[in-house]
């Protein structure tokens, strides 16, 4: 059974503006063990996406559309099996951990409280297995750090801590929105080589959320390329870096640093800015952005269609066989 199929997903927000859309029509389909990758640029709705299907919307925003779980539709569960949902099958982390560790708290207590919420163990029982958790995350020296505080670690620990946090109730899905962007760019091939190890050692599906495709290069079984809060282009990883059929996802490439190409002169930015969600332009949403430009573009909107096994996109241009 596919573990999350969502389908036409849409999130917006009232605004004394109007309506923002800042998803609109989202496909995702997830199987055990399996790692999305989500990109786009700043805006583009991967983050309220993700929120939108676990029930953690802000006060004006609304979820439409079906997010199968496993086998219920998590847009129509009760607060209180939503929050079930939340701390026993699927955990998020983001970019700032502390923005979900208590400052004033051992990690012990707050690693030890999960446990004794969610799986009713005992506190010493439970600081045992948050000790086992540090270590399969790699926290050198856990037995002891483990009645650290927050603040005792550097940045990367404390995204690792977050991590071990998160997989403490061994969740099925753990989505992670930009858990490197704050780091350092060593530090973030580190949390990326161990989401991959984790993924292995644990089976659990992974949503990342980035801005970077370099990012998910290392760790994604598929991606998703998302540009004012429509998929531009769904593929598997190898098929993304090497056969994007996109003019966007080709522009996004062209900002990454590769290996065999690490001259910073050579990066592009893609000019000009994304859409007013408030305003969607007609017909493609890239359609002042984009270089391939045609008249077709302007006024009629391209729908995602499949262009190879697994792989589509939502562009005009004829794709190359
Ligand atoms: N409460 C809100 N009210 C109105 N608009 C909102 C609200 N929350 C988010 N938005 C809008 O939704 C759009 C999508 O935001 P989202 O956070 O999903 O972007 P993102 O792709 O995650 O970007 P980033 O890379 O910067 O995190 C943005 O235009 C944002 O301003
Ligand atoms: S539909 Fe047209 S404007 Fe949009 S990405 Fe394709 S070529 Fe560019
Ligand atoms: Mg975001």
């Amino acid at each position: 059974m596919t573990l999350l199929d969502v389908k036409d997903l849409k999130v917006s927000f009232e605004t004394h503006d109007g309506i923002v859309r800042a998803v609109n029509g989202l496909d995702i389909q997830l199987e055990a063990g399996e790692t999305l990758g989500i990109v786009g640029e700043s805006g583009s709705g991967k983050s309220q996406a993700v929120l939108g299907m676990i029930g953690l919307l802000a006060a004006n925003g609304r979820a439409e559309g079906t997010v199968m779980f496993k086998d219920r539709d998590l847009l129509s569960l009760s607060k209180a099996d939503m929050n079930h949902v939340r701390g026993n099958e699927i955990s998020m982390i983001f970019q700032d951990p502390m923005t979900s560790l208590n400052p004033h708290m051992r990690i012990s207590r707050q690693m030890a409280e999960v446990l004794q919420l969610h799986k009713g163990i005992g506190f010493a029982e439970a600081r045992n297995k948050a000790i086992e958790m540090l270590d399969a995350v790699k926290i050198p020296d856990a037995r002891r750090r483990v009645d650290m505080y927050p603040h005792e670690f550097s940045g990367g620990m404390r995204q690792r801590v977050m991590i071990a946090m998160s997989l403490l109730c061994e969740p099925d899905l753990l989505i992670a929105d930009e858990p490197t962007t704050a780091l350092d760019v060593t530090v973030q091939a580190q949390i990326v080589s161990l989401l991959a190890e984790l993924k292995r050692d644990f089976n659990t599906a992974i949503i990342l959320i980035t801005h970077d495709l370099g990012v998910v290069a290392g760790v994604c079984d598929k991606v998703l390329v998302m540009y004012g809060g429509e998929i531009m282009e769904s593929a598997a990883i190898n098929d993304i870096f090497y056969h994007a059929a996109h003019p966007y996802t080709q522009g996004l490439l062209h900002s990454v640093p590769r290996l065999d190409n690490i001259d910073a002169k050579q990066l592009h930015a893609i000019p000009g800015n994304p859409p007013n969600l408030l305003h969607l332009p007609e017909g493609c949403p890239f359609n002042d952005r984009c270089e391939q430009v045609f008249d077709r573009c302007k006024h009629e909107k391209p729908h995602l269609h499949d262009i190879g096994s697994a792989h589509s996109k939502a562009c005009h241009l004829e794709s190359l066989p």
